[in-house]
């Protein structure tokens, strides 16, 4: 059934008279990664515990929106969707389903026509979550059409509305607007956190970390045999629901500092075990699962042993998937991916993988 939406009405901005009859805003937007999990949510998109990401850069979604007042009185939200320029129907309830429930948000949506194309400038289906990216711009281009109208939000008000717009669409999306570091979901120490929308790391962020490298090798890029949707409802009767929460929260705290003191061995030991937490309660969920494959576990063998030798303070994180993030400071980019080359990319389908490095959310197109 779904759960009526309890709307948040500082985000909607009643526009008397449009400015503009027609016009087209396009933005990137990056993916990102999340260092803490978010992992278990309540109705609506609200997650059950905080968590913090390093937003990327090359992993971006292209989008723009053209919008034209309709001549006709209708009712209905009309756009049309095309994905690299060709028209993509099985991308298209998803879009109606987040354009519906963000509906209460935007008064001038029924008033439009809209054309809607988006990439990636990622593989496609490589197994990297594309909703992060791709519903963030689109979140963002709405908003953008909101202020060329007439909206009446302010610059800052607008990227919190965008991301509090893409938390509708997926909740790593509301993380990825801003950059370097985000973190969404309300936390006692962190000021100004909030469920509703993420925000952007407000601490001073040791240089280390300013610049990090993230190396995406794309283990396995088949379908995921359970969603990320399936995952998080999953973690409602999970037996260590709770202690899991507690422990993502303290998490933030100890990564907090260590992103201001530049400790790196500690940034290590949370990343790592974040990751493999996130993991751990798939395979202790009812019905439980498992999205790591054989090469997964090859690749972090490798990752600790070449760590152990070379005390280059390389690790590793995981998504919901196969895939492995490859994360090192940018002083040792050369050696880690002499590394990557020689000894992780036969473990990649094609042997592919992906550069990336912390970036800092919108671009404007
Ligand atoms: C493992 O944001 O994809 O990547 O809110 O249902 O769209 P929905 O889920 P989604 O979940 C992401 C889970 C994760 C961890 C994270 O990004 O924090």
């Amino acid at each position: 059934m779904c759960k009526k939406l309890i709307l948040s009405s500082r985000y909607i901005s009643k526009i008397d008279s449009f400015k503009i009859d027609s016009g087209k805003v396009a933005f990137a937007l990056p993916s990102n990664i999340a260092l803490v999990k978010y992992w278990g949510k309540r109705p609506v998109q609200i997650p059950e515990n905080t968590s913090l990401s390093f937003t990327l850069s090359t992993c971006r979604t292209e989008t723009s929106v053209e919008f034209q007042r309709k001549r006709t009185k209708d009712l209905g939200i009309k756009f049309s969707f095309l994905f690299a320029g060709k028209s993509k129907p099985s991308f298209e309830p998803k879009i109606q389903t987040f354009l519906e429930r963000v509906e209460p948000y935007f008064s001038f949506l029924k008033d439009f026509d809209f054309v809607i194309n988006s990439k990636n400038t990622f593989p496609h289906s490589s197994g990297i979550a594309s909703s992060a990216s791709g519903m963030s711009a689109l979140a963002q281009c709405f908003v953008a059409i909101e202020a060329k109208l007439g909206g009446s939000f302010s610059e800052s008000e607008q990227i919190e509305k965008a991301s509090f717009i893409a938390r509708l669409g997926s909740g790593s999306a509301c993380r990825s607007l801003e950059g370097p570091i985000t973190i969404w979901g309300s936390h006692p120490k962190i000021e100004g956190s909030s469920d509703e929308f993420a925000i952007k790391f407000n601490l001073p962020i040791h240089t280390i970390f300013q610049n990090y490298q993230d190396t995406v090798l794309l283990i396995d890029k088949g379908e995921k045999q359970v969603s990320s949707t399936v995952g998080h409802g999953l973690m409602h009767e999970h037996p260590f629901a709770k202690q899991r929460f507690a422990q993502a929260n303290e998490n933030i705290e100890k990564l907090s500092a260590v992103l201001q003191t530049g400790n790196i061995d500690g940034f290590i030991k949370i990343v790592e075990s974040e990751a493999l937490t996130l993991h751990a309660m798939m395979m202790t969920s009812q019905p439980y699962f498992i999205l790591m494959k054989p090469k997964t576990f090859e690749v972090i063998n490798h990752i600790w042993s070449f760590r152990e030798k070379t005390n280059i303070p390389v690790c590793f994180t995981l998504d919901a998937g196969a895939n492995v993030h490859v994360l090192y400071p940018e002083k040792y980019k050369d050696k880690v991916l002499e590394f990557i080359k020689k000894k992780l990319a036969g473990h990649c389908q094609n042997k592919q993988y992906i550069c990336d490095y912390v970036g800092n959310g919108a671009v404007l197109l």
